[in-house]
């Protein structure tokens, strides 16, 4: 086979993949490792093509008689990514000048999906045990220091108390959070009325705004509010953000919930139905923003555990909207208050 065909058909593979001769030199380049590492690296010792120590004491193994050699490899250029690189001895291939294949596969995605497993795990672990450190001072504490002391035992089975519920919480957040995610390629498939889904979050609602003073007001102009869409998810969503305004904004400003349609959004086709949720917080600062929907991302993380907090609510939020094809916006001014936009898909066929 001449090299002109051969290139044909290693062009046509999706990974970079060289050929090297005995001297180490490369004697083919594929379109894939042109894009990656430039052009004209025919008849350049393969040491300039990749600069790394470990790919090059790969290949000096296969061109040595190695059957094959495989090595990870981290590129800094052009954007820094991991590489599983092998290398394979040619047997026979004198007819392409080439003594070795060389082709890399990248895996950087799948490291990163290992790396965001075990993040997750650690987070979990972490926020599981100082609740219960927690329960176990208090035990230890009931057993001992406060057994005969009433008012002791009191406080303590407050705080014990507490933090039982922060785990609870923890723990029915968790188990929302991969309920969303087993069904978020699933497309919602009842009618729901957003307003009244709204209506009744704000009503249960009521209570914790008239104890921290926070009126929240709602506003709709009349019209069919329903999409496609799953109401206890949607529910959800409306439930974490207006506590969210509560919970995090000054005491006896307002809560403002508004719905309207909108034509058009980015980053979405056809009309779509938009809920905000503004408050008069203190606002987040602009490096925040795109991390927030992260599971366990707190701006700040002790006044959010202080308010019972789980840091997972926003990232329920992301996946259920995902589900339901829409969108949510973040904009906030420091010292004015912040907005949380839900674009929901008015219309699945759309979509
Ligand atoms: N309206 C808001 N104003 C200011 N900061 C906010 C607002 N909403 C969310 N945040 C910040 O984003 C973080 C993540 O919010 P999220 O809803 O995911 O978690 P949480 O409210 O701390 O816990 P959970 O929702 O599980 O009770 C919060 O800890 C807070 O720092
Ligand atoms: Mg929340």
């Amino acid at each position: 086979m001449k090299n002109d065909d051969l290139l044909v058909i290693l062009n046509a593979l999706v990974e970079p993949v060289f050929l090297v001769s005995a001297k180490r030199q490369i004697t083919l380049a594929n379109s894939a490792a042109e894009e990656l590492f430039g052009e004209s690296q025919i008849g350049k010792d393969f040491v300039y093509a990749i600069r790394n120590p470990d790919a090059l004491k790969c290949i000096e193994a296969v061109l040595q008689g190695q059957a094959a050699a495989e090595a990870v490899i981290s590129l800094p250029v052009p954007v820094r990514a991991t590489y599983k690189l092998s290398s394979v001895h040619l047997e026979g291939g004198d007819g392409v000048q080439a003594e070795a294949v060389v082709s890399l596969h990248d895996i950087s995605h799948v490291l990163e999906a290992e790396q965001m497993r075990s993040d997750f795990v650690a987070n979990v672990s972490h926020e599981l045990r100082s609740p219960l450190t927690a329960l176990s001072g208090g035990i230890e504490t009931l057993k001992g220091a406060a057994k005969n002391d009433p008012a002791a035992r009191e406080r303590f089975l407050d705080i014990m108390e507490r933090e039982a519920s922060r785990m609870t919480r923890l723990i029915g957040d968790l188990l929302s959070l991969s309920r969303v995610e087993v069904n978020e390629h699933v497309r919602p498939s009842e009618r729901v009325n957003v307003l009244a889904v709204v209506e009744k979050v704000v009503d249960a609602l009521e209570t914790q705004s008239k104890a921290e003073k926070k009126p929240i007001k709602l506003q709709s102009s009349k019209g069919d509010w329903n999409v496609p869409g799953d109401q206890d998810q949607l529910t959800q969503i409306f439930q974490n953000l207006i506590d969210n305004a509560l919970k995090y904004s000054r005491e006896n400003s307002k809560v403002m919930v508004s719905l309207t349609r909108r034509d058009k959004v980015v980053g979405m086709t056809g009309p779509a139905l938009v809920v905000e949720v503004k408050d008069q917080g203190e606002g987040i600062p602009a490096e925040h923003i795109p991390r927030l929907t992260e599971r366990f991302y707190r701006v700040d993380d002790s006044r959010s555990r202080e308010k019972g907090g789980t840091g997972l609510g926003l990232a329920i939020v992301k996946h259920i909207l995902n589900r339901h094809r829409g969108r949510l916006l973040i904009e906030s001014e420091k010292g004015k208050g912040s907005t949380f936009i839900v674009c929901l898909p008015l219309d699945a066929a759309v979509q």
